[in-house]
């Protein structure tokens, strides 16, 4: 829309999606994602870390340059870009791409279609990322595309998300709804979505995408915006405390006048993502832009080199290196800047690398020691930097700048000066040596975005791209926000909480603690069955992490600024020391009781089991870290006190009811005084059970007391601090086996850190045997312990004790493999279970049969993925090079579940539109679209016309604790299966009462329409609410799952870095309700086994506090570290008479194949050992590698350490004596 608007100078302007923003004043540290979501309704762009590490937050920044007529456009990180630093540009988020009211974006569509979105909460930001690189393709000169596609091509669109994280999906749906803009797409090779039929031609299948026009595309700046710059858009840099300085004197005069206002903080801002390593608490009185000075933002060449503008982002400089090589024709320089761009290429992603500038990053290097790649890249082509201070100019080598003290903050780097090759020939010829440049980077993820180490249902709900979360609601009036304060310590007495004294927290309006809890309340902050945990520590601190106090403030970022000037003042004198170690919990018999209902039964006799083995391994050990959730949405609440003493709470809770039940005895008042209501939650993977109830219920009491909404919306380092996680475990086992490989006996001791309180964690011992048995090992004698620790208590985390379990089974068989000296597949296959030991390890569990698919799928599996031909070729590849080594590994999973009662409500509206409830909450497991389908597959038995299209009629609402009771937990992977059938109950019902009518109808007239049904229904009366409570039948309530995985990898023994080259995986969903849910199922479950088994280190200092705060230290797998090659089936095993409607799960159990690309890369490093082996030998001769633990994750330096560090060395002694 053209608007024309006078301009208002001095004030900031600018446009978000086409409309005009005008701001009078602004605090300047606020960020263009805080303005967003507080003061706009464009709530699409996310906070997932406040880091720049996410890619939540992306959006689409546009400039207009009047002089050109042109306009820029780049993706950024809006948690990290300054909203003053915005001034005159535009600003397009995922609503701009396209609504519900509008029409959604092609890039919607396609997202929806191919099942990228699970919980959704990462693909605005995806959309985003993806739009900027189709916006900026469409720039260039390339060919014209075919209709539909556009002038983008695959590697382009592969890289514009790869700095997006995604904790649902496993990024192959992603990566293919995205692949299918590129020009040079194959559109044979993208995966299953809802747009195409079996059979379809390569022309059908095109045609059937939505249409995606190249030459239509949205305008990303608004005309009237345009008007305004050519007539100028300065700011008041007073009001604003915001200065852009358009000249190297102006800023140098600025600078020299602050300094004479005594105790002035001045910051220097360029593209401010440095804000995204550091987190500075500071506050800064004014802020210098200094993007538009010409000499810092220009780069210049000349025949001595290349000199880049400070303020010249990453991107531009990545351009100009790989343009200055189109001149030099294959001339060494042009190597060199080449390198130096390729290298460039690999920092962070592109959203942060189009505003991160080369300056900011030297300055961080020098002034904070950041482990820059930009300075140890230029630093070894010998580059010069510029500084200026005050008055005085200096120009001195690179290496020198980076060993001065911290610049102080009047110094301003000019620029920097890479010299061309001829200089740098000039220095190896006065050494008289040859010119070798090269750059190394080994992170744990290729792409960037992660510091190096070294240097039937085709269902589509397009709402998704509009899905409103808990913080999406609109703050009401008067609220406040919460954050915690959290101990620091395992065991201490707290005696007060205190806030330094400079600078007092801003907008402080209470500090909630355990005295705030009214009378008839008590101190709880969640409950399982097997007991409580308070909300608060009162005199004593248990655990680092645990919650002290809760800080109310009149913003979320006062909140979290206050906790961090919060000081706690602890005395540990006359306390015994706190337990931290299992064994110590074991010492001090500290020890959570496991009910025997539930602890696991020994099978058969040991002592025979051992006394039958020709060999034993006894008392190995394996040690087992912990995992954290890592779901994009942190947890989050807004509490609302209500009338007559009633709290409306929205919580992104997995267990909706006992949050209920907590928040109630919390505050002391009936349980019907208390209403929970959840709409979506982005992402739990379990952490949203436990662990969401005393992030609702703190809120709750905070509202109780101040009688004012409060809510919270956790920062991510809290998050990780508080969340407890998977359970670590130190295991201990000894094992007897036959020369054939075949295991005669396994005795085990396992030790659970369960840390504080119970939460789950007596359900463990149940669920890790419960995988472990997946094997038939003769005899099985166990002594699981719970230990009670001062760490924080462990929850459930998907596939809790399952993936511990099934890994602990593959180490064994690995163990046992190594010491026959045997093929480890050929060990995994003569273990596997016959169907009679399946029924003697299962008691119970085993269902019929034929219902036992797993050596059905372990041998297609072979033959699918060609196992044995590629293990010939993983050999041949292994003899023939040195530095990299393959593995290979099949491994098969048996998995218990167990339904649980679930309640359902089904309700017929006038108009014929069907309103369901169930007690499961949608967490991005496509739980709704099981259950829409379900209730319009039931219904449609009545058999009236248009009954047999009711799917777009049916609406799945949010959970609301007060209208469906009973809602339990969701997890455990059958909620979906308990829902479903629940609704179907009830549309049994609905179709029982109105069956009657029907048939009373059908006698009148020959067509009887749905609408017309209800109408008449309706005024005769019938009930046309049906409520349910499915509850399963005890004996058919467990049952197995299967599967089976092969993986092979390719590790690089100089850096430890593994690459998943290939995956397969076939999973029985017996009948599955939709296959394309449960692919998306168990593909990002797999990928998020990858990150347990790989990359996931939940790191903790010496009291237990976790020690890694976000995306900079926590890495979670991205596209680019998922299997090259990923092959998913879906068996569908026919009918299973005991399940709801033939189903099986599919949420937890593919996690734990995930082990085979564990098991792969230990087959990778034995290649390395061997090889390492030979070449120590005096006599160059080959000899077996001993066995050798390798630790989860195995992460890139466990890898190298395994294959020896020192390797390089030992091959040139090992080639110079046998030369
Ligand atoms: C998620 C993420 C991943 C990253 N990954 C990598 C990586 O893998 N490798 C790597 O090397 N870097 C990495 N970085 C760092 C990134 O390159 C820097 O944050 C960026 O280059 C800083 O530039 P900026 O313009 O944003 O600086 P700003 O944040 O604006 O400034 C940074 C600091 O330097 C000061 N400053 C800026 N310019 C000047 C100047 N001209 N003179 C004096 N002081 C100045 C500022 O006052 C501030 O203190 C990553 C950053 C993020 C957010
Ligand atoms: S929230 Fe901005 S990148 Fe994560
Ligand atoms: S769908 Fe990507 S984080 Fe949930």
């Amino acid at each position: 829309m053209a608007v024309e608007i006078e301009t208002t100078r001095k004030s900031l302007v600018f446009a978000v999606n086409g409309e005009r923003f005008e701001l009078s004043s602004v605090d300047p540290s606020t960020t263009v994602l805080e303005f967003l979501r507080s003061q706009t309704r464009f709530k699409s762009v996310k906070l997932g870390c406040g880091e720049g590490g996410c890619g939540a937050c992306v959006v689409l920044l546009s400039k207009y340059d009047p002089v050109l007529d042109q306009v820029e456009d780049f993706t950024a990180s809006s948690c990290l870009t300054l909203l003053c630093s915005v001034n005159g540009c535009s600003i397009t988020t995922s609503e701009g791409l396209g609504n519900s009211k509008d029409g959604f974006h092609p890039i919607h569509q396609r997202f929806t279609g191919f099942h990228a979105s699970q919980c959704g909460f990462c693909t605005p930001g995806m959309c985003v990322s993806l739009f900027g690189a189709l916006v900026n393709a469409e720039k260039t000169n390339r060919p014209e595309p075919s209709p539909g596609f556009s002038k983008l091509t695959v590697s382009e669109a592969e890289k514009a998300i790869s700095g997006n994280l995604c904790r649902c999906t496993g990024y192959r749906s992603i990566a293919d709804a995205c692949k299918s803009f590129a020009a040079d797409a194959d559109i044979e090779d993208l995966g299953l979505n809802s747009f195409w039929r079996n059979g379809d031609s390569k022309e059908v299948k095109i045609n059937r995408l939505p249409f995606y026009n190249h030459n239509k595309e949205i305008s990303t700046f608004p005309e009237f915006l345009k008007k305004e710059i050519r007539s100028s858009m300065l700011l008041d840099s007073k009001r604003f405390s915001w200065y852009n300085p358009v000249s190297v004197e102006e800023l140098q005069s600025l600078l020299e006048s602050i300094e004479a206002d005594n105790g002035s903080l001045i910051k220097l801002v360029s593209g401010n993502t440095g804000m995204g390593y550091y987190k500075e608490l500071d506050r800064y009185d004014r802020y210098i832009d200094i993007r538009y000075i010409p000499k810092l933002s220009s780069i210049r060449k000349d025949s001595a080199g290349i000199e880049i503008g400070a303020t010249v982002t990453i991107t531009k400089a990545i351009e100009a290196l790989r343009k200055e090589n189109k001149c030099e024709v294959h001339s060494k320089g042009e190597m060199v800047f080449k390198k130096i761009a390729n290298h460039m290429e690999k920092i962070a992603s592109g959203f942060v690398r189009n505003t991160a500038s080369v300056g900011g990053n030297l300055v961080m290097a020098q002034r904070k020691h950041f482990p820059s790649d930009i300075a140890t890249i230029l630093l070894a082509v010998g580059s010069m930097v510029d500084i200026m201070n005050g008055p005085r100019r200096e120009k001195i080598m690179l290496e020198e700048f980076l060993e001065r003290p911290p610049l102080d903050s009047n110094s301003v780097l000019l620029n920097v000066k890479i010299p061309n090759w001829e200089s740098i020939k000039n220095i190896s010829c006065e050494t008289n040596t040859m010119l070798l440049f090269e750059t190394y980077r080994a992170a744990p993820r290729p792409l960037g975005n992660a510091l190096p180490y070294l240097n039937a249902a085709f269902l589509a709900e397009l709402s998704r791209c509009e899905a409103i979360y808990v913080d999406d609601i609109p703050s009401p009036a008067n609220c406040l926000y919460g954050s915690f304060i959290y101990s620091t310590e395992p065991l201490a007495l707290v005696k007060g909480i205190k806030f330094q004294p400079k600078p007092y927290p801003d907008g402080l309006a209470a500090v909630i603690t355990y005295n705030d809890i009214p009378t008839g309340g008590e101190n709880i902050g969640s409950k399982t069955i097997f007991g409580t945990e308070p909300l608060f520590a009162e005199e004593l601190t248990e655990c680092a992490g645990q919650r002290l106090a809760f800080v109310v403030a009149d913003t979320q970022k006062h909140a979290d600024m206050a906790i961090k000037f919060a000081v706690v003042d602890y005395d540990v004198e006359n306390l015994e020391p706190p337990i931290l170690s299992v064994e110590e919990a074991v010492k001090k018999s500290s020890l959570f009781e496991v009910p025997s209902f539930i602890y696991p039964k020994q099978v058969g006799d040991i002592l025979e089991g051992m006394a039958e083995a020709d060999q034993k391994i006894v008392s190995a050990e394996i040690k087992l870290g912990s995992q954290y959730y890592f779901y994009m949405e942190t947890q989050t609440a807004l509490a609302v006190p209500d009338e007559d003493n009633c709290m409306v709470v929205y919580s992104s809770s997995q267990v909706p009811e006992w949050t209920h039940i907590v928040i109630a005895r919390c505050l002391g008042i009936p349980h019907h005084n208390v209403r929970v209501i959840t709409r979506r939650v982005g992402g739990g993977f379990g952490g949203k059970s436990v662990k969401a109830m005393p992030v609702a219920t703190a809120c709750a009491l905070a509202a109780h007391k101040l009688r004012r909404p409060v809510r919270i919306y956790l920062d991510r380092k809290t998050d990780m601090i508080m969340a407890g996680g998977r359970h670590p475990m130190k295991i201990t086992y000894s094992v007897g086996f036959k020369s054939n490989g075949k295991i005669t006996a396994l005795q085990l001791e396992i030790l659970i850190d369960a840390g504080l309180s119970a939460d789950i964690s007596p359900v463990m011992p149940h669920n890790v045997l419960g995988a472990l048995k997946k094997y038939d090992w003769g005899a099985l004698s166990f002594d699981i312990k719970v230990c009670k620790t001062n760490h924080s208590s462990k929850s459930a985390m998907r596939a809790p004790g399952e993936v511990q379990g099934s890994f602990i089974a593959e180490a064994v068989i690995e163990h046992v493999a190594s010491v026959l000296s045997m093929e480890v597949d050929s060990v995994r296959s003569i273990n596997l279970h016959t169907y009679n030991s399946l029924s003697l390890f299962y008691e119970g569990g085993a269902d019929e049969p034929f219902e036992y698919t797993l050596p059905s799928i372990w041998d297609s599996l072979a033959m699918s993925s060609s196992l044995c031909h590629r293990t010939e070729m993983v050999k041949e590849f292994n003899r023939n090079n040195k530095w990299r080594k393959r593995g290979i590994s099949r491994i098969p999973i048996v998995h218990e579940v167990m339904l649980r009662p679930t309640p359902g409500k089904v309700s017929i509206l006038n108009d014929g539109s069907i309103v369901v409830e169930v007690g499961g909450i949608e967490l991005g497991q496509g739980l709704w679209t099981k259950v829409k389908q379900m209730a319009a597959f039931a219904l449609s038995s009545i058999k009236c016309d248009g009954a047999g299209d009711l799917l777009d009629k049916v609406r799945v609402i949010q959970s609301d604790t007060l209208s469906l009771i009973q809602g339990g937990f969701t997890a455990g992977s059958t909620t979906s299966e308990s829902s479903c059938e629940a609704v179907r109950l009830c549309c049994d019902i609905l179709v029982e009462r109105l069956r009657p009518l029907r048939e009373r109808l059908q006698e009148q007239m020959d067509s009887i329409q749905w609408e017309m049904l209800i109408d008449q229904a309706h005024l005769q009366a019938v009930n046309l609410s049906a409520s349910s409570y499915f509850v399963p039948d005890l004996t058919s309530m467990r049952y197995l799952n299967y599967g089976a995985a092969v993986s092979e990898v390719e590790v690089n023994l100089l850096t430890g870095e593994t690459t998943i080259l290939q995956t397969d995986i076939i999973y029985d969903c017996g009948q599955s309700l939709n296959p394309a849910v449960d692919l998306g199922q168990i593909e990002g479950a797999f990928v998020q086994g990858i990150g347990f088994f790989m990359l996931e280190e939940y790191l903790t200092n010496s009291n237990g506090l976790v020690v890694v705060e976000g995306t900079w230290t926590y890495k979670i797998p991205t596209l680019d570290t998922i299997p090259k090659q990923f092959n998913v089936q879906v068996l569908n095993s026919g009918h299973h008479k005991n399940r709801v409607l033939s189903s099986k799960a599919s949420g937890e159990p593919p996690l734990v194949l995930a082990a085979s690309v564990h098991c792969a890369t230990r087959a990778a490093i034995k290649e390395a050992r061997k090889q390492l082996l030979s070449w120590s030998s005096q006599d160059g001769s080959t000899t077996t590698s001993t066995a050798f633990q390798l630790e989860v994750p195995a992460t890139m330096p466990v890898v190298k350490e395994l294959c020896g560090l020192e390797s390089v060395e030992r091959y040139l002694e090992w080639s110079m004596g046998t030369k």
